[in-house]
């Protein structure tokens, strides 16, 4: 059975709780082995591991990715290394008050990664920190409904 690999991207921790939850309903409901990666270190190379892929990430600046996302976001965009037969979902965290770039930190790890080959399975999520839940109360029924949608398509 795949293991997932979920890559976190965080300026204040957000993404990271979201994250926890999402890796106990994955290992405990689910019985997926779960790893979880802070973006800060990481390069394109982390897409060799036999894995499906979470990129969850929050959003900043003028609809930029968070700054611990910021070398490994670039490098994939420079490096553009070939990523066919890699899978991968995003959980997007975002504020809808910034209106114009609402949730652009998952949109361009979604729109990078499709541009590279890979392919996403269901829908990206776009948590909003104006809903009044928070992003792991989110995750924990966001990925229990996406783990139904594509659970036929999961290794
Ligand atoms: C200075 C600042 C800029 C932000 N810019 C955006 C933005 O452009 N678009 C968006 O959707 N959310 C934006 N946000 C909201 C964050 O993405 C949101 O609060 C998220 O939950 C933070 O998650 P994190 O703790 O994992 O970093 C911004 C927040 C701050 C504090």
């Amino acid at each position: 059975m795949e293991a997932f690999t979920i890559l976190i991207g965080t300026m204040t921790g957000n993404a990271e709780f979201a994250a926890e939850e999402m890796q106990q309903v994955l290992r405990d409901e689910l019985g997926r082995q779960v790893d979880l990666l802070m973006m800060d270190d990481l390069g394109p190379e982390v897409f060799q591991r036999d894995s499906f892929f979470l990129v969850c990430t929050s959003t900043y600046g003028e609809g930029d990715v968070p700054e611990n996302a910021r070398l490994f976001y670039g490098r994939l965009c420079e490096e553009r290394p070939d990523l066919t037969g890699v899978r991968y979902a995003v959980f997007g965290l975002g504020d809808s008050t910034y209106r114009a770039t609402f949730n652009f930190g998952g949109e361009k790890f979604d729109c990078v990664l499709a541009s590279l080959g890979a392919s996403r399975l269901g829908e990206r999520a776009k948590h909003d920190a104006q809903s009044g839940v928070t992003a792991w109360d989110y995750g924990r029924d966001w990925i229990r409904g996406w783990y139904v949608s594509v659970q036929g398509m999961l290794k």
